[in-house]
């Protein structure tokens, strides 16, 4: 019998498909900069807050800028990425998700959402997807980035189940790695070379069942 009481999900990239569009205003910010960053890059920037993810970017660029432009560059990247998560709908939705976190309910399992995005309202809201989740924890409020386990912790905290017996939904290395500081079982969602560090990788939800949870 599984000891998990919990799960909590990671948005971009778990449950929805908005990773790419995160990509795209990056790479638009940054051709308009004068230069461009690899898709493998893009990697790094998978589950860390905009600032981190535009000092990152900034750097591979050897751009520097003040914290006037950089506050002014973060709310461009944010305006061209608003506008294509607008015209979201439940159709991308990535395959799989809603009907594990159905799954989830039926057993009677908490979930928490447990993202760094400051938009995850919008998401949800666009994807039909809010009625899920039993806490909503994101980048309004948490401080401290993946790898950091706060998001995670607050997740836990705010279900009132004990870390140990949480599982955490991840694509980012980061975010597996803050699963991990946090003392829950993580399955990575993607691929076994980056997220090797995960109690188990799959291709996506699709691939995973409430039943697996057991073998953790
Ligand atoms: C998620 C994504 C990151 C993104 C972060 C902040 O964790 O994986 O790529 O930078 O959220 O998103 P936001 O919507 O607040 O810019
Ligand atoms: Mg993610």
């Amino acid at each position: 019998m599984s000891q998990i009481r919990a799960c909590i999900f990671d948005l971009d990239g778990v449950i929805v498909d908005t990773a790419v569009y995160h990509y795209r205003a990056w790479k638009r910010l940054a051709n308009e900069l004068g230069f461009d960053f690899t898709e493998e890059d893009n990697e790094k920037l998978k589950g860390i807050s905009r600032v981190q993810s535009l000092e990152l970017i900034l750097g591979w660029g050897g751009v520097e800028k003040t914290p006037a432009e950089k506050l002014e560059l973060a709310t461009r990247k944010n305006t061209w990425y608003v506008e294509m998560i607008q015209a979201m709908t439940p159709d991308e939705i990535l395959p799989g998700a809603k009907e594990f976190l159905q799954e989830v309910k039926a057993a009677g399992l908490k979930s928490a959402l447990g993202s760094a995005s400051k938009n995850s309202g919008l998401i949800l809201e666009r994807t039909g997807l809010l009625p899920f989740f039993d806490v909503i924890i994101d980048g309004n409020v948490v401080s401290a980035s993946k790898p950091d386990p706060e998001v995670f912790l607050k997740g836990a905290e705010a279900l009132q189940i004990p870390p140990q017996q949480c599982v955490v939904f991840e694509d980012a290395l980061a975010g597996v790695q803050a699963a991990r500081a946090g003392g829950m079982k993580v399955i990575g969602i993607g691929s076994p070379e980056i997220l090797g560090d995960a109690d188990v990788v799959v291709s996506g939800l699709s691939a995973f069942r409430v039943n697996m949870l057991d073998a953790l």
